[in-house]
């Protein structure tokens, strides 16, 4: 028996990074999971979870900026594997630039994948998740939340919005007797493309996740360090565990 044997969870931006990494530790652990992704990749990552794993996986191409594609989505997971237990609110796009080189529609952008496709996601993920008498919601914040970073501007802004949001679902889904819990991660710089491409764009490098240098002490985390920590919310361990920002920063965000 693995730690989400029996579980359904679908995995919004799955085809790279975070998302790939979160897809291949649940699978690890027993679960059947979803991959959605804008990009058509997510199909031979779905292949290849499922034959390391030997657990089912399935690809949905999906821009979670879609309303109408998630509750297509949504109703497939139902009827082909009979509910959903996990959503892991993934998708997201890193634009470097201030308040002052931002555009509007930069700024629409950024919000409608990281802001309005988390609302998406969680709003049609919910009415599933009561037919199957629970669940658990992960949403993808960042330290960009609680951090003041001038040229992430947009980005910032949305995964404030992540952050409370997060806050309000897990209240609504206690109040009303739901047995959903929602909980948001807030990573630090994890080494993944979307890191590699921010830092190229800044003229930085990359550190080595393994070696922490005397200038760079916090360092970057790896993917399977946010995965874990995706397991663990997705699982029935952390039952106890609602409305919380979970920080996974090597302590950046309290120096
Ligand atoms: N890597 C980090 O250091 C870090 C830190 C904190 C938070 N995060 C968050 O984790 C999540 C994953 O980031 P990552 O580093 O793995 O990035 P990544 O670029 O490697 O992966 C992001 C994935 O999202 C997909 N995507 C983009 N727009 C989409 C859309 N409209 N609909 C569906 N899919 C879409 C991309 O195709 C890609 O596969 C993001 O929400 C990011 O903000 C990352």
């Amino acid at each position: 028996m693995g730690r989400m044997t029996g579980k359904v969870a679908l995995i919004t931006g799955a085809a790279s990074g975070l998302g790939k990494a979160d897809a291949f530790r649940l699978s690890e652990e027993g679960a059947t999971v979803v991959l959605t992704d804008i990009d058509k990749a997510g199909q031979a990552v779905a292949k290849e979870i499922s034959s390391a794993t030997g657990n089912p996986t399935r690809f949905y191409q999906h821009d979670v900026t879609d309303g109408a594609r998630w509750q297509e989505i949504i109703d497939a997971v139902e009827a082909e594997f009979g509910g959903l237990d996990v959503l892991v609110n993934n998708a997201g796009i890193a634009l470097v630039a201030t308040i002052e080189d931002t555009t509007l529609e930069q700024f629409r952008l950024s919000n409608a994948i990281m802001n309005e496709g988390v609302f998406l996601g969680c709003k049609t993920a919910i009415p599933a998740m009561k037919r199957r008498g629970g669940g658990s919601i992960i949403n993808m914040s960042s330290v960009a939340s609680h951090l003041g970073y001038p040229v992430f501007f947009a980005y910032s802004a949305a995964k404030g919005a992540v952050r409370s949001m997060t806050k309000t679902i897990a209240i609504h889904c206690q109040m009303n007797g739901y047995k959903i819990r929602c909980n948001s991660i807030h990573a630090g710089a994890i080494d993944t493309p979307m890191v590699r491409a921010s830092f190229g764009t800044l003229g930085m490098d990359v550190p080595d996740p393994d070696s922490p240098d005397a200038a760079n002490t916090v360092g970057i985390g790896r993917p399977v360090d946010v995965a874990n920590l995706v397991l663990y919310l997705a699982s029935d361990e952390s039952r106890f565990m609602n409305g919380t920002e979970l920080m996974l920063d090597n302590a950046l965000t309290i120096q």
